[in-house]
């Protein structure tokens, strides 16, 4: 194991994102949430103020794998022209061996630092399980108390948007999941046809399209891919028309038949329908 040193509480970096939301390809009504719940708040705190209302403090963002969770957050950052400071579950539990709770105390220490600020707990199933299983030395139990009482505001938020994504929201512990604290919840599905023509439009912007290249054709033979998917499809187009003889060139719809050949659905069947079950069961926690 590396890096045990009470120093490596220096890692919390902040960074300025460059995602927009035009880099996010459909999910236009996630956008739409996401500009009212994090952006709006976060540019213009004074007008939630004098209409006497509360923006959230956490959203969750929950769905399959490579369905834009991450890309969200940041083009949230970006076009909240908020600081973002990025925290993997599994790696606060690795490299704070011990110090675990003073990690999260520090994150929100730099976050309130650098506001107006979005901190953003990927892999949050991991960080903040349901308390009282024996899996471990209660650390993550200390973890999921000191995120509840950073989020109560013990210490003032202002400013401050956390925003946590999962691909398990059924693992998350239910108390973070109560008013004041990620008290929306976002469910990122699959992308639907249009949605997939959308995320080819984004990933093929910058590149040499030759005419016979339908996107509408391909979003229509991409049923069960990802963005991620769609991006790394759209990768290997690229690299198909170049190795043909190692030279620019237009791509052409041949070099993304290749693709879809070896690139397949990252999500199956019934991994669609678990993420069904979660989102019912989700939905009923916020009724
Ligand atoms: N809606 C989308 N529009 C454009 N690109 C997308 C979209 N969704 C995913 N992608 C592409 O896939 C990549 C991975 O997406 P992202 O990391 O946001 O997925 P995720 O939902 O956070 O996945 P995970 O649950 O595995 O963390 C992005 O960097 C982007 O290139
Ligand atoms: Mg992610």
């Amino acid at each position: 194991m590396k890096d045990i040193t009470p120093s490596a509480l220096r890692e919390v970096y902040v960074e300025v994102p460059e995602v927009h939301w035009d880099d996010v390809g459909g999910l236009a009504d996630v956008k739409r949430q996401l500009q009212e719940m994090v952006e709006w708040p976060l540019k213009h705190p004074e007008l939630f103020e004098q209409m006497g209302i509360e923006p959230p403090k956490g959203i969750l963002l929950y769905g399959p794998p490579g369905t834009g969770k991450t890309l969200l957050a940041k083009a949230a950052a970006t076009e909240s022209q908020a600081n973002f400071i990025s925290v993997k579950g599994p790696e606060v539990l690795s490299k704070w061996v011990g110090e675990s709770e003073k990690a999260i105390r520090e994150i929100f220490k730099k976050a309130r630092q650098a506001a107006p600020c979005i901190v953003f707990f990927d892999e949050l199933d991991s960080i903040a399980p349901r308390r009282g299983g024996h899996t471990d030395s209660g650390v993550t139990e200390r973890m999921v108390n000191q995120i509840l009482s950073e989020m109560d505001g013990l210490v003032s938020l202002k400013n401050v948007v956390v925003i946590g994504a999962t691909n398990r929201p059924e693992l998350i512990d239910p108390a973070l999941l109560r008013p004041g604290r990620f008290d929306r919840s976002v469910y990122i599905p699959i992308p639907d046809r249009s949605a997939r023509e959308e995320i080819f439009k984004v990933h093929t912007k910058k590149m040499p399209l030759d005419e016979g290249v339908d996107l509408k054709a391909l979003a229509e033979k991409t049923e069960g891919y990802t963005g991620a998917d769609i991006a790394a499809v759209c990768r290997e187009a690229a690299l198909s028309a170049l190795r043909e003889d190692m030279k620019p060139k237009k791509i052409q719809m041949k070099h993304f038949e290749t693709a879809l050949k070896t690139i397949q659905p990252s999500v199956s069947k019934e991994d669609l329908l678990r993420y069904d079950d979660s989102k019912k069961m989700l939905g009923k926690m916020f009724v």
